[in-house]
């Protein structure tokens, strides 16, 4: 090397390290709530969405509302855009770094999960492994592992003999910014070994449980070390990181609502199964599925209870039931803090979505109680829900998740 090569070498080396070890700032990022009011407004979100910005919420049709996140440097841009069409533009959001900042986790004073703070993937696997070695009815699960060599850790949960054909699986933060649905998940599974409420216990102890509380560890990892708003896995594709793993399942795989594209944020990966993340946790679901009676997603944002399916608006298998059962549900979920969730399957209230995980498991086992929640909020924090707002968010949503069990098992 001459010295002019050397020099630029260890730039680079440096320039590398520098964003190796930085985080992502996102000051003065803006969140636009856009309702576009023509055709010819929908097409151009379409288009915009393929263009690099971050929809938060997805493109649905003429008035319905669309959260985008633009960076400062787009903002003139950006307001050509709604100036050119037609729109009722909204800043939801002022600045998205703000609410970054003010979630940050407090110095611990303790050990173990305080639902007061966010927590990282080290300190739910370390709760996860306590609950397991202190307590009989717990076993620690390796659910699957991740392409960066993590496993993917759970718990099962069994008060007694008899239940294994009730068994009901908790997923959440499979994509990975959605910090509230681990939160949330985390929380529900201490409620179900420590509660003293009778309706609660008696919900709790005729189910067998597994709670897998982070179904995409390396995206969430990224999420706390580099870049909070990561939602993808970490593989490397050709121009950009990672496809999102609940585009990935074998069922209906990329049949609508999914992209071809590695640097959209809904890519559904060069195939079914790419991801290994994804790949190893269908095949440990697949060895215990003929006992399920449940599978439940948690997701954020939205305030909706989703039936299956994602890929098709026809209303399949026990769609009445599911439906039926979701309205109940929503109700109790309103009791105690008013909060308002809308009941629908996937296509009906939101989009054509292919390739999610409650797809395949509907899909493939048939599995007779499977809804996908999508948590707090409506949008004015979005997926930066203020750690104040976990408690209460779990709590309204465990209410709705034992009237679910309550409602089937009378049946
Ligand atoms: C669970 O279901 C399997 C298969 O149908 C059956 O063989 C087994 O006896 C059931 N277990 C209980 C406890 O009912
Ligand atoms: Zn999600």
């Amino acid at each position: 090397m001459n010295l002019v090569t050397t020099f630029t070498f260890l730039l680079l080396l440096s320039l590398n390290q520098i964003l190796a070890d930085e985080k992502v700032r996102y000051d003065n990022f803006q969140v636009y709530r856009l309702t576009p009011r023509s055709q010819k407004a929908v097409q151009a979100l379409r288009e915009l969405e393929e263009n690099g910005y971050d929809f938060w919420t997805s493109v649905r049709g003429v008035n319905q509302p669309v959260d985008v996140m633009v960076p400062p440097h787009y903002k003139h841009r950006f307001n050509d855009f709604i100036r050119l069409n037609e729109f009722d533009a909204q800043i939801y959001i002022p600045d998205v770094q703000k609410l970054i900042d003010n979630e940050r986790p407090q110095t611990r004073k303790s050990v173990g999960l305080e639902w007061t703070d966010y927590h990282t993937l080290d300190e739910i696997n370390d709760w996860l492994k306590d609950l397991a070695s202190t307590n009989d009815n717990i076993e620690l699960v390796t659910a699957g592992k991740t392409y960066e060599g993590r496993d993917i850790l759970g718990v099962k949960v069994s008060f007694k003999a008899g239940n294994e054909n009730r068994t009901v699986f908790i997923e959440s933060n499979i994509h990975a910014r959605e910090w509230i649905s681990s939160a949330v998940t985390t929380w529900m599974l201490n409620e179900i070994l420590t509660s003293k409420d009778s309706e609660v216990r008696q919900v709790a102890e005729s189910h067998d449980w597994y709670f897998v509380p982070v179904f995409n560890p390396d995206g969430f990892v990224y999420t706390h070390t580099t870049d909070r708003l990561w939602r993808k896995t970490r593989v490397p594709y050709s121009s950009c990181y990672g496809a999102d793993p609940n585009r990935n399942w074998d069922y209906h795989f990329n049949d609508g609502g999914a992209s071809p594209s590695p640097c959209s944020e809904t890519y559904c990966g060069p195939k079914a199964f790419s991801e290994p993340t994804t790949k190893s946790l269908s095949e440990f679901i697949t060895t215990i599925a003929p006992k399920l009676q449940a599978y439940i997603a948690f997701h954020s944002y939205s305030q909706l209870l989703l039936l299956p399916y994602g890929y098709t608006s026809k209303h399949l298998e026990n769609y009445q039931e599911l439906y039926d059962v979701g309205v109940k549900a929503a109700t109790s979920l309103a009791k105690r803090y008013g909060t308002k969730y809308e009941v629908g399957n996937i296509v009906d209230v939101l989009y054509v979505a292919s390739g999610g995980s409650m797809d395949w498991v509907k899909g493939t086992f048939g599995t007779r109680i499977t809804y996908t929640y999508e948590l707090r909020d409506t949008g004015r924090y979005g997926f930066v829900l203020p750690p104040d707002q976990i408690i209460p968010t779990a709590e309204e949503t465990f209410d709705s998740l034992v009237t679910i069990l309550q409602e089937f098992d009378k049946s």
